[in-house]
């Protein structure tokens, strides 16, 4: 569920009331010889840079040994760094426990779920719950803020670095003491833990708290509310270390913000960011693109999403990548333009901020093949005039977009956490069923239809979207099927898909019939899912294919519109998707297979049509520009290789030009 928040935007040392986009990288200044530290700058000032996150993995250089400070390469970064007028995300530097921590106390390293330590060597080899660690990284923190808190660089605080990144499951004693401490928190009582667990099954009935353990390794499918309660435990205790973190930073520096990077990508699953973004003074983000047919859709995704767990406040775009990455089985470089187009993509969801990792491409460690700002190359090279190029449409062309939010979007996707991880629990009717997958399928019919459509976290206000689809919504609690329903007698129109609505907070089948409290809603009764095989595919009769799931639909309301029904398989001339019109003018509607964003669009043409929700852009432009709404200004994202003309579409021209340009990004103020 989606917090209170309490959103400060970065302190800049001078001139703070002029608008400005934050630009600028991960700096780590101790891998290289003090003489690249002023031509550093030197190219960061060429480059437009105005902010570097700091310190990120200096645990070990800061404290080389238990007692032994050493800030004073650090004081000359940062005074460095503030005469060139750049200023500074300083990181609290606890991502990575340094040796000599791990040989004192080896009882901080994770272990495993089947009970192996997770040894140093790496980074991030530290439990989240252990006290010893905490202390240890509290230390650092407070030792960094007192020594900072003056400095006039300092412009805000960087938590740790993307929490959970390798260590967000936790099987260790430390993990096991907290997971109980937790539960107690939730249940108040075994009999309520025992209920919540269904533990009358498979004999599982818990007569003591020190009986319970997390979800390790076991004979066969573990409990699946155990595991459950694992994920939220495990997203919970990250957000208590941050909180820590924070609480301590805030003591010391109340005036600095304090962020941490969230990674909103990809199938990064394990931390609740809709239920963490309270915690942090700003949003920030990092995002990598992964290659294949969606590779922009995702980065459109990811950042709308970012933007709606930040509450449509400004965000910050802490790390991407100039070009290719080091992590990936091949890892692409990027063609011409993408750079800037991937950036400018952010801006238009959102970004107050355009950072990369990193500033200068590492000589040696496991990401020397990671592309930087400067490459191995040096600056003489088609990156780093990119990255120049960059700097100058942020500070010469954008510079008045910076601090605009967001118009909403006529429609908007429902993302729910708690969904994502128990509908991808093990034991299931398929595990094939990809959740975000799902969601991004959605999101890609609405590029592909030129529709503006919001990523929104649960728990957002839906009034005002014309059209929400929540795609697998498996978790549904009274209240969210009450907040839905509330929409669709308001006049909004819901859609949802297979395996939603099926499991209250518990992870308990809701009885009678699937989609349990969505049933009346839709119009509509499920008796058995019908899983497909891999390969398997089947034809509805509208010419779409569906694959993964088909439900055996009953319809009891006679007012279903049937929207297609299957053409053959079991289920032949049974609904496949269905809309219930509402008395006070919404709908609800539910597809049972999986259609693939190919198949979705022309399905959700129609929803759109009828909820009376259309595109802003030319017919022929629509599927190959994006556009974002900030404000008076329009993004216009160019996601093909042609020039894209928009007949009638007009404005001042702030960066780009009309047609778009391929690969290109256009911003006008209209
Ligand atoms: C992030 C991380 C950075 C760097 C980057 C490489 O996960 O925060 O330190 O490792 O990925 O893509």
């Amino acid at each position: 569920m989606t917090s209170t928040r309490r959103h400060r935007w970065l302190r800049w040392p001078a001139d703070p009331a002029t608008p400005r986009f934050a630009f600028g990288a991960d700096y780590n200044p101790e891998q290289w010889p003090r003489e690249t530290w002023p031509e550093d700058i030197r190219l960061m000032r060429e480059a437009g840079v105005n902010i570097v996150s700091l310190a990120i993995f200096s645990w070990a250089r800061i404290q080389p040994a238990p007692g032994t400070w050493d800030f004073a390469w650090l004081d000359e970064v940062m005074d460095l760094l503030h005469e060139g007028g750049i200023a500074v995300d300083l990181a609290t530097a606890t991502a990575s426990p340094p040796p000599w921590l791990t040989t004192l106390h080896p009882e901080i390293l994770p272990v495993t779920r089947t009970g192996e330590t997770v040894f140093p060597g790496a980074r991030q080899h530290w439990r989240p719950t252990s006290p010893v660690f905490r202390e240890h990284a509290l230390r650092l923190a407070g030792a960094l803020a007192e020594r900072y808190a003056g400095h006039p660089a300092l412009t805000a605080w960087h938590v740790n670095n993307e929490l959970g990144c390798h260590n967000v499951y936790d099987y260790s004693d430390d993990a096991a003491r907290a997971f109980r401490e937790w539960l107690r928190d939730r249940y108040g009582t075994l009999d309520a833990l025992n209920h919540a667990w269904g533990t009358a099954f498979w004999s599982q009935r818990y007569s003591g708290w020190d009986q319970i353990q997390p979800p390790r390794l076991a004979a066969s499918h573990p409990n699946p509310t155990q595991q459950l309660d694992f994920k939220r435990f495990s997203s919970d205790a990250l957000k208590d270390h941050l909180r820590a973190e924070r609480d301590l930073l805030a003591g010391i520096t109340p005036d600095v913000p304090v962020t941490t990077n969230f990674m909103v990508m990809g199938e990064t699953k394990g931390m609740d960011y809709a239920d963490w973004a309270a915690e942090v003074d700003f949003v920030s983000n990092d995002h990598y693109v992964v290659p294949g047919p969606q590779a922009l859709d995702e980065l459109s995704f990811s950042a709308g999403l970012t933007r709606g767990i930040a509450g449509g406040d400004p965000w910050f775009l802490m790390e991407h990548s100039t070009s290719a990455v080091n992590w990936q089985p091949v890892n692409r470089a990027k063609a011409p333009g993408e750079l800037a187009r991937d950036s400018l993509l952010h801006v238009a969801h959102g970004a107050d901020a355009v950072c990369f990792f990193q500033w200068r491409q590492s000589a040696a460690g496991a990401e020397k093949y990671h592309s930087a700002m400067v490459p191995h190359a040096g600056p003489d090279s088609d990156v780093f005039r990119a990255v120049v190029a960059l700097g100058r449409t942020l500070r010469d062309d954008l510079a008045p977009v910076a601090g605009t939010p967001n118009e909403q979007a006529p429609a908007a996707i429902l993302f729910d956490w708690e969904s994502w991880w128990a509908s991808e629990q093990d034991s299931h009717p398929s595990s094939r069923l990809r959740y975000r997958q799902e969601a991004l399928d959605w999101y890609s019919a609405f590029l592909a239809l030129g529709v503006r459509a919001d990523v929104v976290p649960l728990g957002t206000a839906l009034d005002g979207y014309g059209l929400v689809v929540a795609p697998v919504l498996h978790v549904v609690p009274d209240a969210v099927a009450k907040e839905l329903a509330a929409y669709v007698e308001g006049g909004g129109h819901l859609v949802t898909t297979y395996f939603s609505g099926v499991v209250d907070e518990n992870d308990h089948v809701r009885l009678g019939g699937y989609p349990g409290p969505l049933r009346e809603l839709l119009g509509l009764r499920i008796e058995e899912f019908a899983p497909l095989l891999d390969g398997e595919r089947v034809e509805l009769d509208d010419g779409a294919t569906g694959t993964l799931w088909t439900d055996r639909i009953t319809v009891t309301d006679p007012a279903v519109e049937v929207l297609a029904s299957y053409a053959g398989g079991t289920f032949a001339g049974r609904p496949a998707a269905t809309r219930l019109p509402a008395p006070g003018g919404g709908s609800a509607a539910y597809v049972s297979t999986r259609l693939g964003p190919a198949g979705l669009a022309p399905l959700l043409g129609r929803l759109l049509t009828a909820a009376g929700v259309a595109g802003e852009l030319p017919e022929e432009a629509r599927g190959r520009v994006e556009l974002t709404v900030r404000g008076a200004y329009w993004f216009l994202v160019n996601r093909t290789d042609e020039p894209v003309e928009l007949p009638g579409v007009t404005g001042e021209v702030l960066t780009g030009a009309l047609p778009v340009p391929p690969r290109g990004v256009t911003v006008l103020r209209r």
